[in-house]
């Protein structure tokens, strides 16, 4: 089936995220195949926001994180739990904003050019099934207000979909 979505782009980022939230909510279909919700997720999101170079889901087993659908270039496919932004984010269950990614200790550097990034846990019955994460050529391009909506989003994901098997 087509999708259309309606973006106004010459608004401030909460006003983009206050108009994306309810097409979000009828893109993600629980009667499809969530790889497919998560794939037009990526997409959706890398058209709303120009400050976003990369924008992709890795996903959880076994305390490993494994690259799933995404947009932007080629990424690294398996994370360690603990180790760089997404596996730390994983590991300790928290949003994590980095201002600038070459100061953080242990940064998976897939993208040189990647300046500032945020990754947010999806956590469903206390467990990290997956972790959404964020990059951006831009220093310091996200803040408290992408947290409270990618975080919205995530809670979307979670209470429509199991996660289960899905890798
Ligand atoms: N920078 C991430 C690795 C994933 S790429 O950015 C797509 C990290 O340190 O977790």
């Amino acid at each position: 089936m087509s999708e259309q979505i309606n973006i106004n782009k010459n608004l401030s980022d909460e006003e983009i995220y206050k108009q994306i939230l309810p097409q979000v909510d009828s893109l993600l279909k629980e009667s499809e195949p969530l790889i497919s919700s998560l794939s037009n997720l990526t997409s959706l999101l890398k058209d709303a926001f120009t400050k976003i170079s990369w924008v992709g889901f890795y996903l959880s087993k076994n305390n490993k994180l494994y690259l799933g659908p995404f947009q932007g270039k080629i990424a690294c496919t398996v994370i360690d739990f603990g180790k760089g932004v997404c596996g730390t984010s994983a590991l300790n269950k928290k949003t994590i904003i980095v201002k600038n990614v070459h100061e953080f200790p242990g940064h998976i550097a897939c993208d040189s050019g990647s300046y500032s990034e945020i990754v947010i846990p999806l956590i469903k019955d206390d467990n990290v099934v997956a972790v959404l994460d964020l990059d951006s050529y831009n220093f310091s391009a996200f803040n408290e207000t992408d947290k409270y909506y990618l975080e919205k989003i995530s809670d979307i994901l979670i209470n429509k979909f199991s996660f289960e098997n899905l890798i």
